[in-house]
């Protein structure tokens, strides 16, 4: 018996439909005589496209650097949650020799993670197995790894391929790409180049006098040289910032005497959503809290949703001279001395003035602490240049060591270090010479089909990253999708739509503790100045801002002449279905 026509069928009986060619190009030729009802062809004249409404034109190529978290996210959507095989082809470009992006490069001793474990989880892979509530490095790449095969995201990654500069080609609306591998230089295009290079991938070397004249061994946080036997030196460590306060503990216990040296105080924090485990520094989970989230993935749910609750509702002490953000400060500054054993010295050098939050609160256990310690020294006169065999500081005291650790940050420029040029031979790293200035944090006036993870002003400094991360990578989906739908040959932010953002968000920052009286890498490494690096407001506000993208703020550019194409025939797909419910929109 026959089950009826067949979609094949519906479309082969339908006179305008053509299933044999997909037309790239179709402004088309007119037809002779270029006439109708008597009169000439508009000139928005095109040939019709003999397809149902929204059927892509081209299939997307996309492109995105780098294979982190964002990468993976982003690779998650496309083939899980929304199988866009159909609508894109993918590729993922990362340099290093594996991906893992922040996790699989920052192998210092103590590099963890500040944020409680169960919210910095792939929203998609919740996992019952942390083995405490703040994990380390390691653990997060034996997470990241797990997940990225349980879910085929690597699929489409090539590793050891860096990209080395991105030119927009307006006329075909294409990025051109060069990309290096162990071999050679590869060329390579796409209709849509989205970065996924991370906010602190660039590390770079201080700027300290004779740096590079030390005969010991130099190393930075971001590139930790594995092979150095620290046992018993003398070993100085630059910076206090959250990489210095992972470090400090950890090479104290193996170290003869360490000094660090710390150019500003930095508040060492309770860890963030420490409330959930009665404001300890930290909490290993036994195996039967393990094995009932394994049993019970309702109760890791919850689990998961009281953290992230607490991280959100915590938002409070991010606006300044609220009650919130006092009691922080009053807290802090005292739990900061007791943990100085009440050295009032130390306690006077290492508290700030300014707000709790303007530069990443860190929980740190046992960096205070050490500076208890008979083999820890503290050092607050400013570095005057290094020698060959030690720092001088401008107090004219030369101190000598075996190896200097510099936990001295990243360029958080935002600048890519490598030509990415938009429309008009601009690039980047020149449009953003002075400030970065994004839109939404996702994309840059002038850099068409260009979408970007965690790009200036994102949600970096408060709770985590990771649902973020994927509502960022919803946004870039809802946008292929209308590209790929609609004939689009590039969409970009208009100019006026950043330049409102970036001075309204400015407002708004105002009334934040980031906009306090640190120097923080939030600021590019300054004391005044815009907030380049954070979103301004909470993270469930940027979820608001993001939810859907609006297209009213980019300038739009179609691949003909006429805008609506993409009506096709006029009828859409579900038509050629011969089990759809053609009556859906009779609800009553
Ligand atoms: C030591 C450290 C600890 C951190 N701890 C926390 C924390 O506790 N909580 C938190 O929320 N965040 C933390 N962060 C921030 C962290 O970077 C983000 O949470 C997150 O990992 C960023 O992921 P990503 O995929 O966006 O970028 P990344 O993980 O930085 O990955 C970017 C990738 O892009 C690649 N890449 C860059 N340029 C190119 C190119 N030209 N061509 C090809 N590939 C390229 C890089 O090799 C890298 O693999 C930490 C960062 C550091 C450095
Ligand atoms: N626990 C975690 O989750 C974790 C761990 C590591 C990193 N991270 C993330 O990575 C970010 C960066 O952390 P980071 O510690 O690597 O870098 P950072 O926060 O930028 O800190 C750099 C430190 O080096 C000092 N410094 C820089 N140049 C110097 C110079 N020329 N002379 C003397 N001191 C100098 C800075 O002093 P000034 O303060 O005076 O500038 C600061 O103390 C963090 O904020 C966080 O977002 C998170």
């Amino acid at each position: 018996m026959s089950d009826g026509p067949s979609m094949e069928d519906l479309y082969a009986k339908d006179p305008t439909i053509d299933t044999t060619s997909i037309p790239d190009e179709a402004n088309g030729s007119k037809p002779e005589p270029a006439l109708r009802y008597g009169q000439p062809l508009p000139t928005e004249w095109i040939p019709l496209y003999r397809k149902p409404m929204r059927t892509p034109t081209r299939k997307l190529r996309v492109v995105t650097i780098g294979a982190g978290l964002s990468a993976m996210s982003l690779a998650h959507k496309f083939q899980h949650e929304h199988q866009l095989g159909d609508i894109l082809e993918h590729t993922i470009y990362e340099a290093q020799d594996s991906v893992g992006g922040t996790w699989y490069v920052n192998v210092y001793p103590g590099v963890a993670c500040d944020v409680p474990a169960h919210i910095y989880s792939f929203p998609f892979e919740p996992n019952p197995d942390w083995s405490a509530y703040y994990a380390s490095g390691g653990e997060i790449l034996e997470y990241f790894n797990r997940t990225v095969a349980k879910y085929d995201l690597a699929r489409d990654v090539k590793c050891s391929h860096r990209v080395e500069s991105a030119v927009f080609n307006e006329e075909k609306g294409k990025w051109e790409l060069q990309v290096r591998n162990k071999e050679r230089l590869i060329h390579d295009e796409c209709d849509v180049l989205i970065s996924a290079t991370g906010f602190l991938s660039h590390w770079r070397w201080p700027s300290i006098l004779g740096l590079h004249d030390f005969t010991g061994n130099l190393c930075h946080s971001a590139v930790w040289n594995t092979d150095y036997d620290f046992a018993g030196k003398n070993v100085a460590v630059i910076g206090n910032g959250s990489s210095a306060i992972q470090i400090v503990p950890q090479l104290v216990e193996e170290v003869g005497h360490l000094t660090n040296f710390v150019r500003s105080p930095t508040y060492i924090t309770p860890g963030l959503g420490s409330a959930v485990i009665g404001g300890k520094t930290q909490h290993i989970y036994t195996d039967e809290e393990k094995q009932k989230f394994r049993e019970d993935p309702e109760a890791l749910h919850e689990y998961r949703k009281k953290i992230q609750a607490g991280s959100n509702r915590s938002f409070d002490m991010f606006v300044k001279n609220s009650q919130a953000q006092t009691l922080a400060r009053q807290y802090t500054a005292g739990m900061m001395k007791k943990r100085l054993d009440n050295d009032e010295d130390l306690a006077r050098k290492l508290t700030p003035e300014w707000e709790v939050g303007c530069r990443r609160a860190t929980p740190g256990p046992g960096y205070l602490e050490a500076f208890t310690r008979d083999n820890v020294s503290l050092i607050t006169s400013p570095i005057q240049r290094v020698e060959k065999i030690g720092i001088r500081t401008e107090d004219g005291t030369l101190r000598p060591f075996h190896a200097i650790v510099c936990a001295t940050g990243f360029d958080v420029s935002h600048r890519p270090p490598w030509p990415l040029i938009g429309l008009n031979g601009l690039s980047l790293s020149e449009a953003w010479k002075d400030e970065p200035a994004s839109y939404l944090s996702l994309a840059a006036a002038q850099f068409p089909n260009f979408f970007m993870f965690s790009g200036p002003n994102a949600p970096v400094g408060h709770g985590s990253l990771m649902s973020g991360l994927g509502w960022s990578a919803e946004w870039m989906c809802q946008w292929l999708r209308k590209i790929a739908a609609e004939d689009i040959k590039y969409v970009v932010p208009k100019q006026a739509a950043v330049d409102e953002f970036n001075a309204y968000a400015d407002e708004i920052m105002q009334t934040l503790v980031w906009s306090g009286g640190c120097r923080s890498w939030y600021k590019n490494h300054r004391v005044d100045g815009k907030v380049t690096a954070v979103w301004a407001g909470s993270v469930i506000g940027y979820r608001e801002m993001i939810d859907q993208i609006r297209p009213e703020d980019f300038e739009i550019v179609y691949r003909t002449r006429n805008r609506f194409r993409f009506m096709g025939n006029g009828r859409t797909t579900m038509e050629y279905d011969p089990k759809a419910d053609l009556a859906f929109y009779l609800d009553k």
